[in-house]
């Protein structure tokens, strides 16, 4: 695992999660993470937003199964809308996330200032205690079953509680 970058502006922190459609995986990641936040009383000093670097769903809500998957563990999944990242983003978060390599590589193709942004350009799963080092996406589930959504779920609720650990010491 690698450290969090550093604040822009000591004592807050701001992080935007990345998947392609803003649908699935980084919406699951933005309510998980977000509800973590909150829970370790850190909600007043960090935000979380979630974007697709596809505009196919902008406006729409999540994906009914992810939502279903967040609802059967008592989050609330009605208040997303989805957007697609801006270029200027990059300029705007201490942490930007894709959750996978052609996120990532999506995502670097936006820079303008490629030497800023990489510092603060990660993997989601670079900060998952359990993620092996040879494969750090989480999986897509938008065409497969139920399951796929579960193992996204999994996956997000134990790097959020990794994440909001080290924020703690980055905020605090
Ligand atoms: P997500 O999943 O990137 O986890 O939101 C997808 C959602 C929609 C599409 C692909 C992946 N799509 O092709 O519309």
């Amino acid at each position: 695992m690698t450290d969090l970058p550093p604040p822009r502006n000591p004592g807050s922190y701001s992080i935007a999660v990345v998947c392609l459609g803003n649908i699935c995986r980084s919406p699951m990641a933005h309510v998980v993470l977000s509800a973590a936040i909150a829970d370790a009383g850190l909600d007043d000093r960090v935000e979380v937003v979630s974007a697709g670097t596809g505009d196919w769903h902008v406006g729409g809500p999540m994906d009914r199964r992810a939502a279903a998957v967040l609802t059967s563990h008592g989050y609330d999944a009605t208040r997303h809308r989805a957007q697609q990242f801006q270029p200027s983003w990059h300029d705007e978060h201490d942490l930007v996330l894709a959750m996978d390599a052609q996120n990532h590589a999506d995502l670097r193709e936006l820079a303008t200032d490629l030497a800023g942004t990489e510092e603060r350009l990660r993997l989601f799963r670079d900060f998952d205690p359990l993620a092996d080092d040879g494969d750090r996406d989480v999986p897509d589930p938008y065409y497969g079953g139920d399951e796929g959504f579960d193992h996204v779920m999994s996956i997000v609720r134990r790097t959020s509680d990794a994440l909001v650990d080290r924020l703690a010491r980055v905020v605090n």
